[in-house]
C-alpha cells in the first residue's frame, strides 16, 4: 500500500470512499434514510465534494492510500493562517480508511504525512475536529500525540433565513 499525495485522477475513487464512510457515520447516527436527504445537499458532503475538492488538492497537505490504482484510505487538510494563536495552522477537514483495510496502520501514516508536510510548510499546530463517541478515530490521534481540551465548537447556521442577526 502506498501513501502519496492526493491527486486530480483519484478525484471519482476518493468521492466514492468518503460518501461510502459518510454514509455509514449517518446510518450509525441520524435516523434519516440517505434516500430520502436532498441530493444537492448530498453534492456538497464532504472535502471530496466538487466545490471543495480542489482546495484540498491544491494544499499539499492531503493524502491518499492506493494500491493497484483504488484508494483505501484518504485524508484531506489545508492550511489556515492567523487562527488559534498561529500563523499558520493545518486543518484536518476528513480522513478515513475503508473498513477492510482497517488497523493496520492506515489512518495513522495518513495523519503523520499530513503533519510531516504542514511542519514542513511552517505550521505551529494542527486541529483535526472529533466526535466524541468515535473512539477509533480518538485513539488514532492520542497514538500520534494529539490532545484533547475541554473545549467545545459552538456553530451557527448564517444561511438559515430564520436567523435575525
Ligand atoms: C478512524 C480511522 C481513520 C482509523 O483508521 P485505521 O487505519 O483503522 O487506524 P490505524 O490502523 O492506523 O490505527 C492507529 C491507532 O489508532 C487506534 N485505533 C484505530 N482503530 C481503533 C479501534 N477500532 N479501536 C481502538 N483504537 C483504534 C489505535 O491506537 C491504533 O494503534 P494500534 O493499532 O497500534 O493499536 C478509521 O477507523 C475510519 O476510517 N473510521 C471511519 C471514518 C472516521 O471515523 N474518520 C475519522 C473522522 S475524524
Amino acid at each position: 500500500m502506498e501513501i502519496r499525495p492526493l491527486k486530480l485522477k483519484d478525484a471519482e475513487k476518493v468521492r466514492e470512499l468518503e460518501v461510502k464512510l459518510i454514509r455509514e457515520y449517518f446510518s450509525e447516527t441520524i435516523e434519516n434514510k440517505w434516500e430520502e436527504l436532498p441530493q444537492e445537499w448530498k453534492e456538497n458532503l464532504g472535502a471530496s465534494s466538487r466545490a471543495h475538492f480542489k482546495a484540498y488538492l491544491d494544499s499539499g497537505l492531503s493524502f491518499v492510500a492506493v494500491e493497484d490504482d483504488e484508494v483505501y484510505g484518504f485524508i484531506f487538510a489545508q492550511m489556515l493562517h492567523h487562527v488559534a494563536d498561529a500563523n499558520n495552522m493545518v486543518w484536518i477537514e476528513n480522513m478515513g480508511v475503508h473498513s477492510y483495510a482497517r488497523r493496520n496502520a492506515l489512518g495513522y501514516k495518513l495523519l503523520r504525512e499530513t503533519l510531516r508536510a504542514g511542519r514542513a510548510m511552517g505550521a505551529e499546530v494542527a486541529h483535526s475536529m472529533l466526535q466524541s463517541d468515535n473512539v477509533p478515530s480518538i485513539m488514532l490521534h492520542k497514538k500520534i500525540g494529539f490532545f484533547m481540551d475541554r473545549r467545545e465548537v459552538a456553530l451557527i447556521d448564517l444561511k438559515d433565513p430564520n436567523l435575525k442577526l
